[in-house]
């Protein structure tokens, strides 16, 4: 594996229907106070050897819709207790025709259609101005390592595609997704952004594992139900645990530099 933790521990962003990691030995759990306010919870625990920060984006309850979780604090805290990697768990809806429910995706682009979200940590005057490289999204030796622990695993991962990140809560009409897809979107969510771009703001390896939980609007038949999206998230999440445990148990596995 060319990535290297360097002995930190690496972060879980849960998403819907993943906002408790009961697997993970927790040590402690903390609220961590920002210069953009409260995080989430962050849960501190070790998994397989590894040290592991979980942190649900939504907060414990799913009390937070995409548009208001504060990714700023989220970011912030991930990127102040020293982390070295951090693999987002996102539901997404597949537009691709491979991408059909229950797969996981590890996708190396995104268009944002996101607004109105705080999206920057550089805000001007104190905070000053500057203009990040996003041309690669997400860290592509961080994406290398997990790719290549999912070959090694036999793990199902499709490697690379387009995130579309919607704005929500509301899901999309049939005629939104057919521009998606024309756009290039390969898959449908609404949190990535600007998750990543603060993320690379603090020059934290970031990676979304998306999971596909629906068909999007208008590539089945009848309405999106989120009966439907809840179970297959039940058992998604559990191949999503299974991946990071595997990871957690590579790491752990490595010899020392
Ligand atoms: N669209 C947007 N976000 C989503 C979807 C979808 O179809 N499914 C899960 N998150």
């Amino acid at each position: 594996m060319s990535f290297s933790l360097e002995g930190k521990a690496f972060a879980v962003i849960g998403g819907s229907g993943f906002n408790q990691f009961p697997e993970l030995n927790i040590h402690e759990t903390s609220v961590i106070e920002t210069p953009y306010g409260l995080s989430a919870p962050a849960v501190f625990g070790t998994l397989s050897g590894s040290d592991v920060v979980f942190l649900p984006r939504h907060g414990d309850g799913h009390a937070l819709p995409p548009h208001r979780i504060n990714y700023r604090a989220n970011m912030w805290a991930l990127h102040s207790v020293g982390v070295a990697a951090v693999l987002s768990v996102n539901a997404v809806g597949g537009i691709r025709s491979d991408m059909q429910p229950g797969s996981l995706v590890l996708p190396d682009q995104i268009i944002d259609y996101t607004y109105g979200r705080e999206h920057t940590y550089f805000t001007g005057d104190e905070a000053g101005v500057e203009h990040i490289d996003f041309t690669e999204p997400f860290d592509p030796s961080w994406r290398s390592a997990l790719i290549h622990l999912a070959e090694r695993n036999q793990h199902e991962l499709i490697a690379g595609g387009v995130y579309g990140c919607a704005q929500g809560p509301r899901l999309e009409t049939a005629a939104e997704i057919k521009r998606f897809e024309r756009d290039g979107c390969d898959l449908i969510g609404m949190t990535v952004m600007p998750e990543a771009a603060l993320a690379r703001e603090l020059n934290l390896p970031y990676a979304s594992l998306s999971v596909v939980v629906n068909w999007a609007a208008g590539l089945s038949p009848g309405a999106i139900t989120l009966e439907a999206i809840y179970q297959q998230l039940e058992s998604s999440i559990e191949d999503v645990k299974s991946f990071v445990e595997a990871f957690a148990r590579s790491v752990g596995d490595s010899p020392p530099p």
